[in-house]
């Protein structure tokens, strides 16, 4: 892909605040878009606020203020919260703009032109009292199917019957609780039928679709001759806010027709601010569109978009990426639990945004598969492998470059004898002769370069995480064993130590390139520490040497659990949403943490019964013991070292010294809970728990898996 690229994200409705599930999509494609930006590729990132529509009206109409109004202020919002999470668009526009209502009305006459609007008369729920047509999901009544009351038009939450609105018992308007009668009008309609061809050729190209939305397209579509596809109603009617059709008073365009459109209108405002060529980009064949999308608008994005565009002679999609939702602490998320997070309270309780990214990061690959924000995860991964791991090489190795050597790199390499260094690696094939020759392994952070620049560019964020932390390892390994703080005791291992500490800041630099789409922020102020004004994926990337850096500036910190705490009790207390009119996606629920309670008041003394959802908050994993020492000064403990195969390495302090030889427990697999808030010791940090049996009696014994299973491996 070298060819000029327009990248947009889903536009949010402008009725409701930014929220970490929201952010999933959009920090995917910064990333993305970063990434190709590194390359030296031209992108043009765009949004906008999605603004029309019913909820957006009654939402006005219920805060006392003008749709224009409240969506001015969404957009405010909604810009200030993606800046915040360092999701940089070029233009940041509104759906309900001029340039946006001129290429719906040029659209729109096209598709007209060309016979493709149709126009019908429809029957709807009308609501009496409020004289408007109801949408779906502002009708509730009685399930036809098991009786139950509330239950929006489509389908029930008792019973998980579905059904159309029209076969609701009791049903009434959610608007103004009266009964809705049905009512006749008009209705345009886009007649998608005749795309069927043209949406089997377009969906065919390669990599514009990933294979589960494939297959959905294939059964949307069916085969050649099976008419599944049906036309699309386009129109509205008054009162709607949202744009009138031309010649069609009183008939407005549905949101879903000028929604994406405002693609377009945001990039069109955005070249006429830099005097680029908006027809131009859109006609010329080296120019590609990339939609980033949530998976449950892919029926709009790979249907209604392309086939509306092809009709009116447009360019259309060169790809449409779906990202899966996200839950955390494995389920929903929850306004009752706290974990409905918003982009605000979670800034605004200081949290660091580039946590989110990395973990974001770690757990994106291509797929439309849900990501689960685990938050006690969240923290011990942030703190071990960016804290712990990336950030460390800098912070062990650059102040010896700042006061011993006036903050000028080593003009060679350290003198190596490889012989000692060549031991097994518990990087399992990875490093399959690691040695510590720095050469060997400066050559090997470069080739994994290859590996991990192919994963950003196929949004397998996941696997070029897993890679630039294995690289970490690798480079505190190396710290490790060649002990820069031991070094600097002895005056005759000076240049040694210049050239340990100079290999590392270079690992470190080309760890940052790696990182930088991810972690733009403290890439900077890596930038500013080694005085490279812009790391780039095509930088050079032989050894730097003899080259002057910066005084060491503290570069992340850690994140401490009570911040977690403070922003789940932030979100349970303050999150009354402003005035909106939302549908059932934010209907408030029951709190089943009330339940839990008043149920184990009522019970034995003893632990409480838990859910399933309790249990899937503990990380138990397979690791394997590499190292195991007895600790100087402690009776019970032992240290290990553990490998948690992807999770990667993890030093552990564990009360079981009565019991255990640590050297014959090298080798040997164990169960650890692998995101257990990382504890300070006397000794050093503990970076989670191995699990041990013990009874009455005499013992403790530790849990090992059967033959077969693999470090890393969850256990469920
Ligand atoms: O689902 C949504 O949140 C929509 N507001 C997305 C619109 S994307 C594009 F079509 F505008
Ligand atoms: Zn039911």
């Amino acid at each position: 892909m070298s060819r000029e690229l327009l990248v947009t994200n889903a536009l949010p409705y402008a009725n409701g605040a930014i929220h970490l599930g929201h952010l999933v999509g959009y920090i995917q494609a910064d990333i993305w878009v970063r990434y190709q930006r590194m390359l030296g590729r031209t992108v043009h990132y765009i949004c906008a606020d999605d603004t029309h529509g019913t909820p957006v009206m009654l939402s006005a109409e219920a805060a006392g203020i003008t749709p224009e109004q409240l969506i001015e202020r969404m957009h405010r919002e909604h810009a200030r919260d993606f800046a915040g999470f360092h999701v940089q668009f070029d233009n940041y526009h509104t759906t309900h703009s001029p340039e946006n209502k001129t290429l719906v009305e040029q659209i729109y006459r096209q598709l007209r032109a060309k016979d493709l609007i149709a126009t019908r008369t429809i029957e709807q729920f009308y609501d009496p009292v409020k004289e408007m047509f109801l949408p779906d999901r502002f009708i509730k009544g009685e399930c036809p199917k098991c009786g139950a009351q509330d239950q929006y038009g489509d389908s029930c939450e008792v019973c998980g019957a579905t059904y159309a609105p029209t076969d609701l018992k009791n049903p009434y308007s959610t608007v103004s609780r009266a009964t809705p009668i049905r009512k006749t009008s008009e209705h345009f309609f886009f007649k998608l039928t005749a795309c069927a061809q043209y949406l089997r050729e377009w969906t065919g190209a390669a990599g514009r679709l990933q294979p589960e939305a494939l297959n959905k397209m294939k059964e949307w579509l069916g085969e050649p001759g099976e008419e599944k596809l049906a036309d699309w109603d386009i129109s509205r009617d008054a009162p709607y806010f949202g744009f009138e059709i031309p010649d069609a008073p009183g008939k407005y365009f549905y949101v879903w027709l000028d929604a994406p459109v405002g693609y377009l209108a945001s990039f069109r405002q955005y070249c006429e601010r830099r005097g680029m060529d908006f027809d131009a980009f859109l006609r010329s064949p080296d120019t590609e569109m990339v939609h980033f999308i949530g998976k449950d608008i892919l029926y709009f994005h790979a249907l209604f978009w392309p086939a509306v565009l092809h009709s009116a002679g447009m360019k259309v999609p060169a790809a449409v990426w779906a990202n899966g939702f996200l839950t955390v602490n494995g389920a929903k998320m929850s306004k009752s639990r706290g974990t409905f997070i918003t982009a605000k309270s979670y800034l605004d309780l200081g949290l660091n945004p580039e946590w989110l990214r990395y973990y974001y990061a770690a757990r994106l690959g291509a797929s439309m598969e849900d990501i689960d924000l685990n938050l006690g995860d969240f923290v011990a991964r942030v703190n071990s492998d960016l804290v712990g791991k990336y950030v460390n090489i800098a912070s062990r190795t650059a102040g010896f470059i700042n006061t011993m050597f006036a903050g000028r790199l080593a003009n060679e390499l350290p003198v190596v004898d490889p012989g000692p260094y060549l031991h097994p690696s518990p990087f399992h094939g990875l490093v399959t002769r690691p040695g510590f020759n720095p050469r060997d392994i400066f050559d090997r952070f470069k080739n994994e370069g290859i590996a991990i620049a192919q994963a950003y560019q196929d949004r397998d964020f996941a696997h070029a995480m897993r890679l630039a932390m294995w690289l970490a390892d690798i480079a505190n390994r190396y710290i490790d064993d060649r002990k820069p703080w031991m070094l600097a005791k002895d005056k005759a291992s000076r240049r040694e130590l210049h050239g340990v500490c100079s290999v590392a800041l270079n690992l470190f630099r080309l760890l940052t390139i790696y990182l930088k789409p991810v972690l733009p922020v403290l890439a900077k102020n890596v930038e500013t520490l080694l005085q490279i004004p812009n790391l780039r994926w095509e930088d050079d990337k032989s050894l730097l040497l003899d080259h002057h850096i910066s005084s060491y500036k503290h570069l992340l910190t850690r994140i401490d659990p009570k911040q977690i705490t403070a922003m789940t009790e932030a979100n349970k207390q303050t999150l009354s949403p402003p005035p909106t009119i939302s549908g059932p996606a934010s209907t408030p629920t029951t709190s089943p943490g009330a339940k839990a309670a008043s149920a184990a008041a009522a019970a034995p003394a003893g632990p409480a019964t838990i859910g399933i959802e309790d249990f899937a908050k503990i990380d138990l994993r397979i690791a394997r013991i590499v190292e195991a020492d007895h600790v100087e000064g402690a009776d019970k403990l032992l240290r290990f070292k553990l490998d948690l195969g992807p999770l990667g390495t993890r030093q552990v302090f564990a009360g079981i010294k009565s019991a255990y030889d640590p050297q014959s427990l090298v080798g040997k697999l164990v169960v650890a809970v692998a995101n257990l808030a990382p504890r300070k010791m006397r000794f050093g940090e503990s970076q989670g728990m191995v699990v041990a049996a013990s009874g009455e009696g005499p013992g403790i014994f530790l849990l090992s898996p059967d033959a077969g299973a693999e470090p890393g491996m969850k256990v469920k």
